[in-house]
């Protein structure tokens, strides 16, 4: 419980403070302190929990409710008032605000401005110095060709992270056509990003969570539409919605992107604390990077969230050195993963991930380090991969020049 905002409710309204503590009950960043029935009970409730968050529903009696409003902003100025009415009329919110309420929403509340509003008032204790929030951190993984290793990344970096005995890690299969994240984790999961889309409205934390599909990495699964036809039933507004309330319950969402650069792909983008750009040394590949980073230039918030993953390192002696790589792309490279075909294609035919049936191979150690790095605002450099010597390169060091 190192990462929450503590929260106490008070509501006379009995369904309605269920209905209230449903959505809330579900969310890691909220642990529910106290809930109360009486506006003159609360404030002696808030003295004694010191909870972080007080929400006060104030259509019981507004005047009473507001009242108490006022006297927490005295008594208990470190709780961080919440007020919520079915009434929008302006003049109620300035008395409320006025009162020292920090945030106000309308009834019935929805889920998204339930999180903004409590997203605002932790980021606000952030600000204060009180580092009890840590959010989510979203990992969008892209690619700069098809076949580029973007899904071996996504779940095997989604697999590692959820090791941590202190991460709750969901893994979204955003390749909406040909998405293949199940294969990889041998699973046939029940639901998919569609059912969990098409009812985001009304979705609760705990359903939520039945709704994706657990591995036994502790890895939760929200996989790709199983029908085709099921594609365009997903707007980019709805997967918003859907990240939004995934954000407030794990505390690291990977997702693997299409390579359609479609409207879900930049949502994903969007809403990504890092995006891991995956490519491999080969001409193809290197030229869509650059086109891609012009494109990522032209959107607000993009390229500084880029960091450029290269796959495949020593996979052949005619690979472009990363030096060149780095020339042509005009970035830094942030990691290379090493090539190792064998280990890959075992993994992903058995559908079991590398942390478990290779955890010491050195594609799973440089996956494992990746994320240290990702955690370590440019501490960890990534290692260079010295590329073993074969075939022609090989031989003529073994048959060393006259000269030399
Ligand atoms: N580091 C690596 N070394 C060797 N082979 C790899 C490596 N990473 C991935 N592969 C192999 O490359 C192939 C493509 O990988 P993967 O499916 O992860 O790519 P992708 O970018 O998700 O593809 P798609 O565009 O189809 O979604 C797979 O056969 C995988 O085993
Ligand atoms: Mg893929």
């Amino acid at each position: 419980m190192n990462n929450v905002l503590r929260l106490a409710i008070v509501d006379p309204d009995d369904s309605k403070r269920d209905l209230m503590k449903n959505m809330l009950l579900g969310m890691e960043m909220i642990w529910l302190e106290a809930e109360s029935s009486r506006y003159e009970f609360f404030g002696d409730v808030v003295a004694q929990t010191h909870p972080e968050i007080g929400l006060v529903a104030i259509d019981g009696d507004p005047d009473k409710a507001l009242d108490l409003v006022s006297r927490l902003s005295e008594t208990s100025p470190d709780c961080s008032v919440l007020v919520t009415s079915s009434s929008s009329d302006g003049n109620l919110i300035l008395r409320a605000m006025r009162a020292g309420a920090k945030e106000f929403l309308t009834e019935p509340v929805r889920i998204e401005d339930l999180l903004s509003a409590l997203g605002r008032i932790g980021e606000r204790r952030l600000g204060q110095g009180d580092a009890k929030q840590r959010g989510c951190q979203v990992i969008a993984v892209t690619g700069s060709i098809g076949g580029v290793g973007c899904t071996s990344l996504a779940v095997n970096l989604g697999c590692l992270l959820a090791q941590e005995e202190e991460n709750s890690v969901a893994l979204v299969d955003l390749d909406l056509c040909l998405g293949d994240a199940d294969v990889f984790l041998d699973t046939i999961p029940d639901y998919t990003l569609v059912d969990v889309a098409q009812n985001v409205s009304r979705l609760d934390f705990t359903l939520l969570k039945r709704s994706l599909t657990k591995h036994a990495s502790g890895l939760y699964l929200l996989p790709r539409p199983v029908q085709l036809e099921d594609i365009g039933l997903i707007t980019a507004e709805d997967l918003q919605r859907v990240i939004g309330l995934l954000k407030a319950t794990f505390t690291h969402l990977v997702l693997d992107l299409s390579k359609s650069y479609s409207a879900i792909d930049l949502i994903a983008l969007e809403m990504a604390n890092h995006i891991l750009l995956v490519t491999q040394l080969d001409l193809p590949c290197l030229r869509n990077v650059v086109r891609l980073m012009m494109s990522f230039g032209e959107m607000e918030g993009i390229v500084d969230k880029i960091k450029i993953v290269i796959n495949r390192v020593g996979l052949e002696s005619g690979q472009i050195t990363i030096k060149k790589a780095e020339e042509t792309i005009g970035k830094e490279v942030f990691w290379q993963l090493p090539n190792d075909y064998r280990t890959m294609i075992e993994v992903r035919n058995n559908g079991v991930p590398l942390c478990e049936q290779f955890p010491k191979a050195a594609i799973t150690q440089s996956i494992a380090t990746l994320v240290e790095a990702l955690n370590s605002d440019g501490k960890i450099e990534a290692p260079a991969i010295v590329a073993k010597r074969s075939g022609i390169s090989k031989l003529f060091q073994m048959w060393p020049s006259k000269g030399g």
